[in-house]
């Protein structure tokens, strides 16, 4: 999805009634500073193993997904729009690094962030089940709530009236009774030098050997048409195509889901089957 980099955060004071996901504008705490957030600036260990991001580290992640997503439809999406035409390359890669940080901080808030190989080489960002990033102190503290300063009227047209909403009734027609009892992959993105080492897979198998041992539903959306390939190799399947639709060009999505698999001892063998 989205060159100086944001270098400020927000800093919620809490109130003591702290906010929930169904808080509404009026409860929103006045009390808050702006600071610094100096980003950790340590390297991942140079080996292949799965580790969570930690909230420090989220400019360097959301890095990682800007250079996968750089040139991704969807993440173009809000920000080449005709009333920003004038803006220069750098403008729009410093924008599109704003809104993956935005969503990185949300994530390390609310989500799971994980990450492979040097230099956060792959990146996730997931939503477990029975969480969302939908609650107003996430759009503060996230600094999301800045993107309705940042994105031009087009783009926030685009942004906030067409694609979260598309996006939330697909997901929730899609999954029904388990829209909120799913993992739910929001983002992944390996970079372009880092393709091909089974980074994506083992992000993806991090998570989906819990949600098999739950027996919970994974859930995506994906922009780029050989995505489903991919996906379909660690056992999601298309389930619908949503479409953006208010640029020139059709932006098309593929959504899909995976069942979670059952594991069974059978005569000694081991039998993979889906749980519905
Ligand atoms: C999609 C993406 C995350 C894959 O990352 P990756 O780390 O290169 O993927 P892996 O090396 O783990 O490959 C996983 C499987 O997909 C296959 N695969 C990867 N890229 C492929 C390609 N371009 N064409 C066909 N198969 C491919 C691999 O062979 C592997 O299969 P195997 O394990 O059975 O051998 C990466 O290409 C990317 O960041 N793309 C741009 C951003 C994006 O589209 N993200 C997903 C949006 S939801």
């Amino acid at each position: 999805m989205d060159k100086t980099v944001a270098s400020a955060g927000i800093s919620i004071v809490e109130s003591k009634s702290t906010m929930n996901a169904g808080s509404h504008i009026s409860e929103v705490p006045t009390s808050f500073r702006i600071v610094a957030q100096k980003p950790k600036h340590t390297a991942t260990p140079a080996n292949d193993s799965v580790r969570i991001v930690s909230i420090e580290e989220y400019k360097e992640a959301a890095l990682c997904l800007a250079d996968a997503f750089a040139e991704d439809d969807v993440a173009r999406y809000f920000i080449d729009v005709p009333d920003r035409e004038h803006w220069s390359e750098e403008e729009r890669w410093n924008l599109h690094v704003e809104i993956l940080e935005y969503v990185t901080y949300a994530h390390c808030l609310k989500g799971l962030v994980t990450t492979v190989g040097p230099n956060y080489g792959a990146v996730a960002l997931w939503m477990p089940p029975g969480k969302n990033m939908d609650d107003y102190l996430t759009m503060f503290r996230s600094g999301m709530w800045r993107l309705y300063y940042r994105l031009s009227p087009e783009g926030k047209k685009r942004f906030f009236t067409e694609f979260l909403p598309l996006l939330h009734d697909t997901k929730h027609a899609v999954l029904g009774e388990h829209d909120d009892d799913s993992w739910y992959l929001v983002y992944i993105g390996t970079r372009p030098s880092a393709r091909g080492r089974g980074y994506a897979r083992k992000l993806i198998e991090h998570v989906t050997r819990k949600a098999d041992r739950d027996g919970k539903l994974c859930y995506l959306e994906s922009s780029n048409a050989i995505n489903p390939t991919i996906y379909r190799k660690l056992g999601f399947e298309e389930r619908r195509k949503v479409h953006l639709q208010r640029a020139e060009k059709d932006v098309e999505l593929d959504i899909m889901v995976r069942e979670p698999v059952r594991i069974e001892n059978e005569k000694g063998k081991i039998k993979k089957s889906t749980l519905n």
